[in-house]
């Protein structure tokens, strides 16, 4: 049986894995390494228990620092493991350091390299995610982007060649998992002191994590302040890269609207998604989530990741300002149930199949 080593790092990743190791497990002997990129048991273990990803072979247990020193040490840590496993395939998700560095070591050793959510670009080497996208595609031999959007932008770069249209694993998981949901995983929401936080009959999801919008007190305040004038308290996770500032905003402003929490698990998000009134992130699962679950978003960055999830003005670019983001949540939507850019929620099947066209 052919071997093949998926390497994941971060949240996002995990719940890809989770859709599409089920299915390369049914071809593959898979061999699962975990970067360590994120550790804490909210932003990493929780996935593998509530989804069923099998216990990682590998954990190289290396995270923080600088995006060089992290990339580099998992680049020595991943050549090793390459090394002894041999693998006759590298899987890859996303954008994360840990993608990128996977690629890096397998290419050098002439592994080849399937990128599932290729393609996205944000148009400037300003975010750390674009330069890891950048140099994953352009070293991998299969580019797997999940919209029409994406694929353009491997066709504009040269990578017509390498590059399939599969769909979003995204969407399978939300497809999959929306329908394990039973109310129970509501309960699990915490505050930092452990009590659990009782929903509100209504009430807006926030999740806000990205370096561009919370490495300043000004720009995370910007968000609160609009989150604070709304009708129905905000529930908001909170990142670790920026729990501090968090908690120093809410209590210097003295905000009553906003519900902070830690990080939930993916059935408890989606929940939330499924839920909410409307949504504010500066994510790129929760945008397209919401699009999924038909709730309007605002989208708090200055680039458009997943032109799609725009149409009819469904997800809205806002800067981190109150009036902006104030705005664009009074927005009147449509959605068109017609409109499935996503895929059909089968996206692992067409990543199997075309890895094992690619190997045989
Ligand atoms: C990374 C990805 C980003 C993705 C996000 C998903 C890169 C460049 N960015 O950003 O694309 O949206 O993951 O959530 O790879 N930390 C903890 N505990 C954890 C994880 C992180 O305390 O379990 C803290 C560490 O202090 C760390 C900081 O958060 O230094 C930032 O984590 P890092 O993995 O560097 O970047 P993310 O912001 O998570
Ligand atoms: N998510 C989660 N718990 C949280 C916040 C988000 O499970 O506390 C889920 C969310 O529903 C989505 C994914 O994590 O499926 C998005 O990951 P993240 O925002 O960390 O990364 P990005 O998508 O921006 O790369």
């Amino acid at each position: 049986m052919k071997k093949i080593c998926s390497v994941v790092g971060a949240r996002p990743q995990f719940i890809k894995l989770a859709v599409v190791s089920r299915v390369l497990r049914k071809e593959y002997r898979e061999v699962l390494i975990h970067t360590g990129q994120h550790y804490d048991y909210n932003m990493s273990d929780v996935f593998f228990y509530e989804m069923d990803i099998p216990h990682p072979d590998y954990n190289l247990g290396i995270s923080g620092g600088t995006h060089g020193k992290m990339t580099g040490q998992m680049l020595i840590a991943l050549e090793e493991v390459f090394i002894r496993e041999e693998p006759d395939l590298v899987l890859l998700f996303g954008d994360t350091n840990s993608t990128m560095a996977a690629a890096l070591a397998a290419v050098k050793l002439h592994i080849p390299v399937c990128h599932v959510e290729a393609g996205n670009r944000f148009g400037t080497l300003d975010s750390p995610e674009e330069v890891n996208r950048i140099v994953t595609d352009h070293l991998s031999s299969i580019n797997l982007p999940c919209t029409e959007s994406s694929l353009r932008f491997l066709e504009i770069e040269g990578l017509k060649e390498t590059a399939t249209i599969v769909g979003d694993p995204m969407y399978d998981a939300f497809c999959y998992y929306t329908e394990c949901l039973n109310g129970d995983e509501l309960s699990e929401i915490k505050s930092f002191d452990g009590k659990e936080i009782v929903l509100p009959p209504e009430f807006y999801y926030m999740t806000c994590h990205r370096q561009e919008n919370t490495d300043t007190d000004e720009k995370l305040d910007g968000v609160f302040s609009a989150m604070e004038e709304l009708d129905a308290p905000t529930i908001y996770p909170v990142h670790p890269r920026n729990r501090e500032r968090a908690v120093k905003l809410i209590s210097k402003n003295n905000y009553r609207n906003i519900l902070l929490a830690q990080p939930v698990g993916y059935k408890t998000s989606i929940s939330l998604v499924n839920k909410a009134k409307k949504i504010v992130t500066d994510s790129g699962g929760v945008q397209r989530e919401a699009f999924f679950a038909n709730k309007p978003c605002v989208t708090v960055l200055d680039f458009v990741v997943w032109p799609e999830t725009m149409r009819n003005n469904c997800n809205q670019l806002a800067k981190p300002e109150r009036e902006d983001i104030l705005r664009k949540l009074k927005t009147e939507i449509l959605f068109d149930p017609t409109y499935h850019p996503f895929g059909d929620g089968h996206s692992a099947d067409k990543i199997v199949r075309i890895i094992k066209e690619f190997l045989e």
